[in-house]
């Protein structure tokens, strides 16, 4: 069984799919504990499973590097398997994705190289593009740039605004986040799981 830490900023649709997925016992993972930077509302999704949350505020902390460790003390006390980033909005210090990389992954609202950073689906609209996508991702020390596990395409309609094309793009990330798990889990898909353990 794979046990997941999932970090969170938001409302948490993501890690509500892979709570809903992780209630059917063939499952072959469970989230353990969510974690966020701030009092994410998202936590309602872990509090309805009976799941664990954590926060941890930037602001709490000197700088980014201290902010970093703290996060990282919190998510080995759990010594997960995978971390996932689901809506995360904050860049982890260098050192955190060393200590935890290959097995973090990250969703992404666009069909990464194209689009990258925090504002992806507007850039998208922006851009004038016809159609843009999901993506899942290893993190690694760049903004989007790690190894692409799995993604798909998404058409951008004429009229779409910005919040109407993320609202189609976000059920294709929860797809995509919830077969990479099981892809993860079952060996399809090799992080280095084992090696790092
Ligand atoms: C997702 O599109 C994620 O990729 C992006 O922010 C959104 C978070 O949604 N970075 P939620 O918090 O899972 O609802």
């Amino acid at each position: 069984m794979l046990s997941i830490v999932v970090l969170i900023s938001g409302g948490g649709s993501n890690l509500r799919a892979l709570l809903d997925a992780a209630q059917d016992a063939e499952f072959p993972a469970r989230v353990v504990v969510v974690g966020a930077d701030r009092d994410a509302e998202g936590f309602e999704h872990a509090e309805e499973f009976g799941v664990p949350t954590f926060s941890v505020a930037m602001s709490n902390f000197a700088d980014r590097d201290a902010w970093g460790d703290a996060l990282l003390e919190q998510v080995r006390l759990w010594q997960p398997d995978l971390v996932v980033l689901s809506g995360f909005m904050k860049l982890l210090p260098p050192r955190v994705v060393a200590a935890l990389s290959p097995n973090l992954i990250n969703t992404h609202p666009a069909y990464l190289p194209e689009f990258p950073g925090a504002h992806a689906v507007r850039d998208a609209m922006q851009a004038g593009v016809t159609e843009t996508g999901a993506s899942v991702i290893i993190v690694d020390n760049g903004v989007d740039t790690g190894p692409i596990i799995s993604q798909e395409r998404i058409p951008i309609h004429p009229g779409d605004t910005e919040e109407h094309l993320h609202e189609r793009i976000k059920p294709v990330e929860r797809r995509l986040l919830i077969q990479a798990v099981l892809d993860i889990a079952n060996g399809v898909v090799e992080l280095g799981l084992h090696s790092r353990r």
